[in-house]
């Protein structure tokens, strides 16, 4: 008797409009993180099979006032696909206007940011303030639909604040408009980034969207690091895929893990070389993207603050890296602390056991 298991049914594909998304676990946008240099670092890794890369979100209001190719925040490679452009803005009027303006770019869909926190951006009237104003939120959708021929999403957090649970509304916005795609981050705007992801939540808005429109993909977002956990949270929740923020600067190889995973094979443990090499493509992306040293040196820092929790006795490594007053010294203090963890023999990368996803 074959007593194979069966492949694992939450590792597939989901359908966002006119192209699936494979495999269903992808990247989640950051802003000051998931430009142009990150996502190429993160498709090297994985050798293009990232299912859907987002933009960080670029304002309709910069779009109005700047020509589209000044925007870096639009930039894409031509194999850079699907890919997809996050707007935000808190005008109707002014969101379709910008919806038909990145259309045109030659990219494969469009989200609408419901989330954002940042006090900055939420007086702008965008983001999660959209939450605070559930009929403003509805009128921009609907006005972003009639100007999208793309594939176009929706990205909601679960509420406001705990006494303003708002997703039950979002899902019916998202259904009722015919969107192609809703992602909910499981936190509340009072969150911020901080305390777990409600799990639980991301599972009823998955359940009410299949009740209002079977075929609506829902995407659940939140404290994603490992394999284990995105698999655990398609199988509990019930969602047709998973973004990944923080987690994929802890672990930038998640994307080429979760690519083996669902290939049927191995998800690689990356060696102390690799961890050396990861440092080294990503200085030469940035510099590609025309990073100044000093830019360099703190997007460096940026992905050495979470990487190097997730490296073991990694710690003080760590502590001197933050300090590297430019390039040349982060450089060397990489190659003390990588040669000597491979000289030992010393292999072995946890991200999973990380309690705390902030810093
Ligand atoms: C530094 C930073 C910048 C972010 N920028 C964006 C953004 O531009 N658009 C967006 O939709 N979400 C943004 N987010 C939210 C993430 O996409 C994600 O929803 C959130 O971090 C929760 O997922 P995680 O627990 O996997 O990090 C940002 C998060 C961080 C930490």
């Amino acid at each position: 008797m074959d007593r194979k298991k069966p492949e694992n049914p939450a590792k597939k594909a989901f359908r966002f409009g006119n192209f699936e998304v494979f495999p269903n676990v992808y990247l989640s946008p950051m802003a000051g993180v998931t430009d142009l240099a990150f996502r190429r670092l993160l498709r090297s890794l994985a050798g293009g099979r990232v299912g859907l890369m987002v933009s960080e979100f670029v304002s309709t209001e910069a779009i109005r006032n700047t020509r589209t190719h000044e925007l870096k925040g639009l930039r894409f490679d031509a194999d850079e696909r699907p890919f997809c452009v996050q707007l935000f803005g808190g005008d109707p009027a002014r969101f379709a206007e910008a919806v038909r303006i990145v259309s045109d770019l030659g990219i494969d869909a469009v989200e609408i940011n419901a989330g954002c926190p940042a006090p900055k951006m939420v007086r702008k009237g965008g983001g999660s303030q959209l939450l605070k104003d559930l009929p403003r939120l509805a009128r921009l959708v609907a006005e972003a639909r009639r100007a999208c021929p793309l594939p176009l999403s929706l990205k909601v957090r679960t509420g406001w604040d705990e006494s303003r649970p708002t997703l039950d509304e979002c899902v019916r916005i998202a259904c009722g408009e015919g969107l192609d795609l809703l992602v909910v981050h499981g936190r509340t705007r009072a969150q911020g980034y901080a305390g777990a992801a409600d799990w639980g939540a991301i599972a009823r808005a998955k359940r009410l969207a299949t009740e209002l429109r079977p075929e609506m993909p829902v995407v659940g977002n939140g404290d994603v690091r490992t394999v284990e956990e995105a698999v655990m949270r398609l199988e509990t929740s019930g969602v047709d895929g998973v973004s990944s923020g923080r987690g994929a600067i802890h672990n930038p190889w998640l994307l080429a893990q979760i690519a083996d995973a669902w290939e049927g094979g191995a998800p690689r443990v990356p060696s102390p070389e690799e961890q050396r090499a990861l440092f080294a493509d990503y200085e030469r992306f940035l510099e590609e993207d025309g990073f100044t040293p000093s830019g360099r040196l703190g997007r460096l820092k940026l992905v050495a603050a979470r990487l190097m929790k997730a490296v073991p006795g990694g710690a003080s490594a760590r502590a001197d890296l933050l300090h590297a007053a430019d390039p040349e010294a982060f450089r060397a203090l990489l190659d003390d602390f990588f040669g000597k963890l491979a000289e030992k023999g010393t292999a072995g990368f946890e991200p999973g056991g990380l309690d705390d996803l902030n810093g």
